[in-house]
């Protein structure tokens, strides 16, 4: 479990180090004073014991000298009495407190106090009891009287007192300032650490920006220098997530994670949009959701492929929708690495829309059907035009041709006989004379020969002079660039049929007086046709396609050439047809 450890913990704990760290550094100078203490007393208390002991050896040997003396000399009187006199003279003897008895009890002397250091302050107890050393009594009875002497270690003990209070007041200030001194060093070492667990605290906290400051102390700026160094790199990492969390969530495909048990475990924007199912209701659930029955087994194999390191791409496949419809999708996946570990944890899957991609792909199916076959209706059209001119031609040309033959024979044969005959055989020859550039006429609207013969270029200028010579107010402009030669012929037919049409409306609904025909074969291979009159133009909302056909036919045409075709016209401002085929 990780434990969170707050800023004011990191604070305490800073000050707690401070605290134990000066609290150890204290203990270790009280155990070296308190030793010092302790060798310095325990060396005085010895010089002290040996003090006071040679000064009452020689104390009693001087005594024992005198009453040796007093026994030998019984003039000087009794030895009681000489030693009474002989110890008032002495006085104090340093470090021995002598008495003297009769054998009654009765005291006869006692040694005055020592008159050193006698104004000092008695030291304190304690350090006269630890100093005290063995008190030795002698004692020696003399005649009618009894003589005792004790150690005194008491002026030693102050002597001793007097020197070791200057190093106990040492001792005291050095412990004190020396204490202070620390706390304030460490204090000041410590100090970097307060910005370092404030940076660290943020950064557990997730803000990525904390950095430390520059640090004096080496081993801190080498820590300042990495942290900062992590942080940048983390915060790299982070932008990098967003980004990447950003292209997931905002890219038009559905993009899914799976776990081992293919749960899914992130579901984005676009899935939400393609499938109908919120985040809420399909994250935990499992990835067959999506799947018909159909589908369930492809998936099963694909999850075992992704699941033993393989990538899957594109393949076309179905999913389900939340209300159940059934949508076209490309689906790719690669399998999830543990970043550490390496180890597969689950796959990520992409899936992309691709109904409106098969729409558009089985319209352009339809589409081109359609071209197929208008161009197989245009040409049998063409061809029983073609079939139609030919019977024209020889079927009723022949007969036209004999009906002339015949009349001219009646007219001539007539002439003498019957000029009235003779009139109206002329009539039938002027009749079957029109009846024959009629059927010429109709003829060459059937079937243009000099497409066949001329080619393109020249089988429109052809037919553009006869109508310049029919509608002799109207201007017409004629411009033809590039090669039209080489044109194949369905293309020919079909161009030279919407400039007819074209020109048939003009002249029907336009009252133009001018009209420009412009076609020009281009570098890349399109033959484009700009016709445009400055009629009366039209609105093309009102054009009713189911009545009229001339248009529609145009747009046909151009559709099962694979070309674009564009009508622009508004009421008074002429007519414009623009179009464009691939040759
Ligand atoms: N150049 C033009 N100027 C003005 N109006 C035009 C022009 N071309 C076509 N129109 C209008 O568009 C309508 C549709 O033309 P469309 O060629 O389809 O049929 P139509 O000429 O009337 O009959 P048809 O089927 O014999 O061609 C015409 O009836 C006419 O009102
Ligand atoms: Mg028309």
């Amino acid at each position: 479990m990780v434990k969170v450890i707050h800023y004011y913990d990191y604070y305490q704990y800073i000050m707690n180090l401070r605290v134990r760290l000066n609290l150890l550094i204290t203990a270790i100078l009280l155990i070296f004073f308190v030793s010092m203490g302790y060798t310095i007393m325990k060396g005085s208390k010895e010089s002290i014991q040996e003090g006071v002991e040679s000064a009452n050896r020689v104390t009693m040997q001087l005594l024992d000298t005198v009453i040796i003396s007093s026994s030998q000399n019984p003039e000087w009187g009794y030895t009681h009495d000489v030693l009474k006199r002989f110890l008032e003279e002495l006085g104090h003897v340093r470090s021995s407190n002598i008495y003297l008895y009769t054998l009654q009890g009765e005291l006869l002397y006692a040694s005055p106090l020592s008159k050193y250091r006698i104004n000092d302050p008695p030291p304190p107890k304690w350090f006269e009891t630890s100093l005290a050393p063995k008190e030795v009594i002698d004692t020696r009875t003399v005649r009618f009287g009894k003589l005792i002497v004790k150690t005194n270690p008491i002026g030693a003990i102050k002597e001793s007192w007097a020197k070791m209070k200057h190093f106990f007041l040492i001792t005291c200030v050095f412990f004190v300032l020396l204490n202070m001194l620390v706390y304030w060093m460490l204090g000041f070492w410590l100090r970097p650490l307060e910005p370092m667990v404030e940076a660290i605290t943020k950064m557990g906290e997730g803000d990525f920006e904390a950095r430390l400051p520059d640090f004096n102390l080496p081993e801190f700026a080498v820590i300042a220098k990495n942290f900062n160094r992590m942080g940048d790199s983390l915060q790299a990492k982070v932008r990098e997530n967003q980004r990447l969390a950003l292209i997931a969530q905002q890219t038009a495909d559905a993009i899914v994670i799976h776990d081992l048990q293919s749960k899914i475990s992130f579901w984005n924007a676009s899935a939400e949009k393609i499938f109908g199912y919120s985040p809420k209701e399909i994250l935990g659930k499992s990835a067959y959701v999506l799947t018909t029955k159909v589908h369930e087994n492809e998936l099963r194999k694909s999850f075992q492929l992704i699941h033993s390191g393989k990538n899957i791409h594109n393949v076309e496949t179905q999913r389900t929708k939340k209300n159940g419809e059934v949508v076209d999708v490309a689906i790719s996946f690669s399998p999830l690495k543990d970043p550490i570990t390496h180890e597969i944890i689950g796959d990520i899957c992409s899936m992309r829309d691709i109904s409106e991609k098969k729409i558009a792909e089985e319209s352009k199916l339809k589409l081109e059907e359609n071209r197929k076959f208008t161009q197989l209706i245009q040409s049998h059209i063409e061809d029983e035009r073609r079939s139609l001119a030919r019977e024209l031609h020889d079927e009723l040309g022949q007969y036209v041709s004999a009906i002339k033959i015949f009349a001219s024979n009646i007219s001539n044969k007539a002439k003498k006989l019957s000029p009235e005959i003779e009139k109206n055989a002329d009539s039938v020859i002027s009749a079957a004379n029109q009846i024959y550039d009629g059927m010429h006429s109709i003829i060459k609207q059937l079937r243009p020969g000099s497409l066949d013969n001329l080619g393109l270029a020249e089988t429109i200028k052809d037919t553009v002079n006869t109508w310049q010579k029919q509608y002799e107010h109207l201007k017409i402009h004629l411009l033809i660039k590039g090669d039209l030669n080489h044109l194949n012929e369905t293309l020919n037919i079909n161009i030279y049929r919407i400039i007819q049409e074209a020109m048939n409306n003009a002249l029907k609904h336009s009252k133009a007086k001018a009209i420009n025909i412009n076609l020009v074969l281009n570098k890349k291979g399109f033959l484009e046709l700009n016709f445009s009159d400055d009629g009366q133009g039209m609105d093309l909302k009102k054009v009713d396609q189911t009545k009229n056909f001339g248009i529609l036919g145009m747009q046909e045409r151009i559709q099962s050439l694979n070309g674009s075709f564009e009508l622009i016209s508004k009421k008074n401002q002429g007519t414009q047809i623009l179009i464009s085929v691939p040759t």
